[in-house]
C-alpha cells in the first residue's frame, strides 16, 4: 500500500506548473483521471508496479500513449521516463503511435498481392498523402499493410477498423472509401 507521506509528495509531483500547452493538454487529461489512477496506486505496495496497469488506463480513454503521457505518469511514479518509456514501448498493446479514427488495414499477403494489393495500398498512400505505417495530420485515418485476412478468394481485401470488409478492391474502390471515410468525420 502507498503510505501518505509518498502519495502526497506524487499529488504534488502530479500537480506542478506545466512547461508547455502540450505538457498542461496531458496533465489536464490525467488530473481528469485522478480518482481511477488512486484506485490502481492503492491496489500495489509501491507505485512502480502501478505503471503499467496506469498507463493501460489512461490508453483506454486517450486512444494511445504519447510521451508526454509516459513523462507525467514516470515523474509521478518516482521513474526514470527514459526507463518507463522503454516499459511502454516493449508491449505490444501498449500504442505508443497514434491510430487514427478509422484504421484502414489493406491485405499484403500472396493472394491478395497477386491481386494487385500494392497498388490498392499505392492509391490510399496518395489519397491520404501519408505512408503505410502512418496516420493522417488530422489524426482521423491510419494506414496499415497486414498479413492475410482470410478472404483470399475475394482478394485484394481491405478492412476498415476491427469490422467492415471490403473485397476484390481496385485502386479506384480505396480512394471512394477514403472519401466517404473522410465525409462521415
Ligand atoms: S491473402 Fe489477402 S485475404 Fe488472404
Amino acid at each position: 500500500m502507498i503510505d501518505s507521506k509518498n502519495y502526497a509528495e506524487a499529488r504534488i509531483c502530479l500537480q506542478k506548473v506545466p512547461e508547455g500547452p502540450a505538457e498542461l493538454e496531458m496533465q489536464k487529461f490525467i488530473n481528469k483521471r485522478e480518482e481511477k489512477i488512486v484506485t490502481i496506486l492503492k491496489m500495489y505496495p509501491e507505485p512502480r508496479p502501478a505503471l503499467i496497469p496506469i498507463l493501460f488506463e489512461l490508453q483506454r480513454d486517450y486512444g494511445w500513449i504519447p510521451p508526454m503521457m509516459v513523462k507525467i505518469v514516470a515523474e509521478r511514479l518516482r521513474i526514470e521516463p527514459s526507463e518507463a518509456y522503454g516499459v511502454a514501448t516493449f508491449y505490444s498493446l501498449m500504442k505508443t503511435k497514434r491510430a487514427g479514427k478509422y484504421v484502414i488495414m489493406i491485405c499484403g499477403t500472396l493472394s491478395c498481392e497477386l491481386k494487385g494489393s500494392a497498388e490498392v495500398i499505392k492509391a490510399a498512400e496518395t489519397a491520404l498523402d501519408i505512408k503505410v505505417g502512418e496516420t493522417t495530420k488530422d489524426g482521423k485515418i491510419t494506414l496499415k499493410r497486414v498479413e492475410c485476412l482470410g478472404y483470399c478468394d475475394k482478394a485484394p481485401v481491405v478492412q476498415i477498423d476491427n469490422s467492415s470488409y471490403c473485397e476484390k478492391v481496385t485502386p479506384e474502390d480505396i480512394v471512394k472509401i477514403i472519401k466517404r471515410l473522410r465525409n462521415e468525420f
